[in-house]
């Protein structure tokens, strides 16, 4: 007779999610770069794959085939790579390793619209793949190209049968996904004709850091934190992603885009939905995704009276970083002197849900500010009563720190009594420091983006549906900034914190920004 045993017996024991967390190889496989020998594949690409190559975490038979405009052969190609590790990485390169690794790249010339070289292509990836064990060949296609060319390679991929039917295939596209709801929505039914939404890799590098992995890993996985991850004890909570650097040689693309459509409708919104988002019900890319969406969709609209109250735009002006002139926005390379593009964002948004009723999230990001830091900050209610009496006018309250980057760590702001006098408070900090406790300095992102489309895993991907419903949070503040040029542009000082307006959106509130 099989043992009985009771309910409370087995609570005893560490509940596990019955979902199992899907393991993932990586297979023989063949990498097409669409624009293999462009700015992208360059500075990014071919470093990572040879980091990868070097790490052995590739298989044994793997191919690169660069795809692109310049005409060169596999020898140039391979020394073209070889001089962009040079230039782009901070490693050094092992001479003997790099000769083998050299023998996985392969070029192949081409205008994108050229229809003959897409059989010349499928000639090609069919010589250079090894089959996997299933006798599939897997071909991952990555669109390193200008956003306009896309759509082209996309059709013809279809045309010549390289999405579903010859190969087992990925593709992995890089933002913008779109410049609006309707474009995106357009950009993803082209895509969706050709190819099904598992095989589709979206990148938001965020998603790909180390720190920000980690805000799930952190939230679910200590249960100290998570019963007070609510508007019954978190006051507010403030994400800041700042920049020091300016457009650079972006300007063209900035001109198009700005602060919004960069950096807010895709690594802002990820990093609300990882911070707000319910416990998934497993650790698999779906129900991540699925939670991170229910977030998004109940952010609260925002009319034009909302719109105006509590978002800021500015543009930076000339100024000093680190003690070096730079010149302000509309004195960059290919930006228009009386340019109206925001540089620069701050917004209270709300997330009218269960948990969140009530908690402001106070966003602020821009180029030009006066440090490069991303950091979340959750700020805790102050306690009910003041039972120190006057020493409580110092009291500082607590706050949970996510350092994303450059210093990547977490701590906890509380108080403590002074050694001196009676009952004189004190801020003190408890913190974790990734490099101090794992001695590892080095994630680089796109190494995180190959690996885990080479496997196959969706987890930090954006879905179709997850692009949209941030597009549907950003297009009002968009379509309300353009319809009304901004008469006060520049309006922050290179090397200051944004404009003035940003400060007194938080203080009006009582509250202020916090950077560490
Ligand atoms: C990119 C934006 O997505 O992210 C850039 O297009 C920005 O404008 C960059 O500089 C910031 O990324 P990171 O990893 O340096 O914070």
């Amino acid at each position: 007779m099989e043992e009985y045993i009771s309910p409370q017996v087995h609570s005893r024991f560490l509940q596990t999610c019955d979902i199992p967390v899907e393991e993932f190889t990586i297979k023989p496989f063949t990498m097409v770069i669409f624009g293999g020998a462009g700015d992208l594949s360059q500075r990014k690409l071919l470093p990572a794959l040879y980091h990868l190559y070097h790490e052995k975490k590739l298989p044994s038979a793997f191919s690169i085939l660069g795809f692109g405009l310049p005409s060169m052969s596999d020898e140039e190609y391979r020394k073209l790579a070889k001089d962009a590790f040079a230039q782009f990485s901070q490693e050094t390169l092992d001479e003997s390793l790099w000769e083998g690794f050299c023998r996985h790249l392969f070029y192949l010339s081409s205008d994108f619209t050229d229809d003959a070289k897409y059989e010349v292509l499928c000639n090609r990836i069919q010589e250079i793949t090894t089959p996997t064990e299933d006798n599939t060949k897997e071909v991952i296609y990555y669109l390193a190209v200008p956003p306009a060319v896309g759509p082209i390679i996309i059709g013809k991929l279809a045309h010549y049968h390289l999405c579903r039917e010859t190969f087992t295939t990925r593709i992995i596209m890089e933002k913008p996904f779109g410049s609006d709801r309707a474009s995106a929505t357009k950009l993803n039914n082209i895509v969706a004709q050709a190819f099904d939404e598992k095989q589709i890799f979206r990148i938001d590098h965020y998603l790909a850091k180390d720190t920000v992995q980690n805000i799930i890993f952190f939230r679910f996985s200590n249960s100290i934190f998570e019963p007070l991850w609510n508007r019954r004890y978190i006051d507010h909570v403030q994400i800041t992603v700042a920049e020091d650097i300016g457009v650079g040689h972006r300007g063209p693309f900035y001109e198009t885009a700005g602060v919004v459509r960069d950096i807010v409708q895709n690594h802002i919104m990820q990093l609300i939905a990882l911070v707000a988002m319910e416990p998934p019900v497993g650790f698999g890319a779906d129900f991540i995704r699925d939670e991170k969406i229910k977030i998004l969709h109940t952010m609260r609209a925002m009319d034009d009276e909302y719109l105006d109250a509590f978002t800021v735009r500015g543009q930076y002006g000339p100024g000093k970083i680190n003690e070096r002139n730079v010149p302000g926005y509309r004195e960059e390379e290919y930006v228009s002197p009386d340019s109206n593009t925001p540089t620069f964002f701050a917004a209270k948004f709300h997330i009218d849900n269960w948990r969140w009723a009530g908690v402001p999230f106070y966003i602020r990001t821009g180029k030009r500010l006066a440090k490069r830091i991303t950091e979340i900050v959750i700020q805790f209610k102050q306690p009910p009563l003041r039972l120190f009496g006057r020493a409580c006018d110092i009291l500082e309250p607590n706050r949970l720190v996510l350092g994303i980057q450059p210093d990547e760590e977490i701590f906890l702001r509380f108080s403590v009594k002074h050694p001196e006098g009676t009952n004189k408070l004190y801020g003190v900090t408890m913190n974790f420091n990734y490099e101090d406790s794992f001695k590892i300095t080095r994630h680089p992102p796109y190494e995180k983006v190959l690996t885990d489309c080479m496997k196959g895993d969706l987890t930090i991907f954006a879905r179709q549906d997850g692009i949209e419903a941030m597009w549907a949070v950003v297009d009002p503040i968009i379509e309300r900034w353009e319809s009304i040029p901004a008469l006060n542009f520049p309006n922050y000082s290179a090397g200051s914190w944004g404009p003035k307006d940003a400060d007194e959106l938080i203080k009006r509130d009582g509250r202020i920004w916090q950077t560490w």
